[in-house]
């Protein structure tokens, strides 16, 4: 079997290969000590917890705009931000929290109004269906972004991505950058460092598991009136429809996934998957409760993924990436290698939920471009190919899926009061591949 030869990886600086080539630019609205004016679009727990997470990485911002279906959400959104603020910035909170009512925007096109105000960076944490199209959005109203993960679920929005939104960004000098979080901490920079520089040897493969002991719906009560074919009960479940949520393996796994390709260093080309679903079936969505796939990359190297959400099982995860000199065992939290050249890094952990926050203000401040659509775009590309590997139980090329899959999951126009007919779970005897 060839290996992947570390000497043709470029070495990688901390949020790999995303800083574009553009020259240092000066932000029109923001300069060094300037505040800050934030929105966020999808008011619900990552929102919210974002919010909290950018005060703690710079105090001197100012929320000024919400935008959600439920005006619940944004008194919650509120009452929790404003609590942190209190709680750790105690003689800060009316600097900060700068949100008046009438800046408070609802419906499925809230974003649209939110956009009309003058902030500087819109947060977009809605679920994930909507990230491309509000992307879009933003950048033509020429606002920087931080954009949750994922970005894109199917092959429509990836090639949007791909073809539209990164040069878009890059030519206007938007700063946008995604929650694939674990980009942004220095230790797992460090990490893939030291692979590049040959501590492991040439990789020969990873193992990526993510398992939970519970299949997830979505986080609020759904009321009685509404019925599963119902587009607002959907929404309220996002976690178990793949037309809004992509599946676990995009949804969540997309995180394990991104420090995989991080660390091998180049995007895979072929994909086996294989998955099923048992937990909640008759009840909720038409998502798999449990997926597994094996990449193949240019040089011979291999990737095993998995991750499962299944009621009572074991919750396990193991990130391990397999070199001829070593192995790295990666994750959220420490980083070490075994083998040849055995290391450890430091103990300290500053969450990268903060780190993406530092990343993003860090740049804005210094007058930097950042644009990490690529990357996290990347790693859903790499995800998609194997949910439909593992859908239709085929072997794919994933460039099938850039250069032939017409599949487009969010219906157009959709509005709030809509009804969408729920799937089937995929099997290979049930589902086309399109
Ligand atoms: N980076 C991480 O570690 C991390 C962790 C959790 C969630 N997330 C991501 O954050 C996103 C949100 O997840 P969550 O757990 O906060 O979900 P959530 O359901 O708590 O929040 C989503 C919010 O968006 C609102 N919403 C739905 N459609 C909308 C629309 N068209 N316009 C405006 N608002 C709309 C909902 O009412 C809800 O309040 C997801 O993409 C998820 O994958 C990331």
């Amino acid at each position: 079997m060839q290996k992947i030869n570390r000497k043709t990886f470029l070495k990688t600086g901390m949020a790999a290969g995303i800083a574009s080539a553009l020259p240092k630019w000066s932000f029109a609205s923001v300069k060094g000590g300037d505040k800050i004016k934030v929105a966020l679009v999808g008011c619900g727990g990552r929102g919210s917890a974002a919010l909290t997470n950018m005060v703690s990485s710079d105090q001197n911002i100012e929320i000024i705009a919400l935008g959600d279906l439920y005006k619940a959400r944004t008194d919650a959104c509120e009452e929790k931000v404003k609590n942190y603020i209190k709680k750790n910035y105690p003689s800060m909170e009316k600097e900060i929290w700068k949100v008046s009512p009438d800046k408070v925007f609802l419906g499925m096109d809230a974003i649209d109004s939110v956009l009309q105000t003058d902030a500087d960076i819109v947060a977009l944490a809605t679920p994930p269906c909507f990230r491309t199209g509000q992307i879009e959005k933003c950048l033509n109203a020429g606002k920087n972004i931080f954009a949750e993960k994922p970005i894109c679920i199917d092959a429509f929005q990836l090639r949007k991505i791909y073809n539209d939104l990164i040069p878009l960004a890059d030519k206007k000098g938007l700063n946008v950058v995604c929650g694939t979080q674990m980009r942004y901490h220095k230790l797992i920079d460090e990490a893939v460092n030291r692979i590049r520089d040959g501590q492991i040897g040439d990789i020969v493969g990873g193992s990526f598991l993510r398992f939970e002991g519970k299949f997830l719906t979505g986080w609020y009560d759904v009321p009685s009136n509404l019925k599963p074919q119902d587009v607002e009960y959907q929404l309220l479940n996002w976690l178990a429809f793949r037309w809004t949520s992509g599946d676990q393996f995009i949804e969540q796994y997309i995180h394990n996934l991104d420090i995989a390709l991080w660390a091998f260093g180049e995007l895979p080309t072929e994909v086996i998957g294989t998955g099923g679903r048992i937990s909640g079936l008759p009840d909720i969505g038409d998502r798999f409760s449990n997926m597994s796939a094996t990449y193949e990359f240019p040089n011979g190297a291999t990737l095993s993924a998995a991750c499962r959400q299944e009621d009572g099982t074991s919750g396990y995860s193991t990130f391990k990436v397999t070199g001829t000199k070593g192995t790295l065992y990666s994750g959220f939290g420490r980083q070490i290698i075994k083998g040849e050249k055995p290391w450890e890094s430091a103990k300290e952990w500053r969450p990268a939920l903060f780190c993406e926050h530092d990343y993003m203000f860090g740049a804005l401040r210094d007058g930097r471009h950042v644009n990490t659509l690529k990357t996290c775009a990347d790693s859903c590309f790499a995800a998609i190919a194997a949910r439909e590997s593992a859908y239709s139980g085929k072997r794919l090329k994933c460039d099938w899926i850039l250069k032939k899959s017409q599949q487009k999951l969010l219906p157009d126009n959709l509005k709030l009061s809509d009804t969408k007919t729920v799937e089937p779970v995929p099997s290979p005897v049930n589902y086309k591949l399109v």
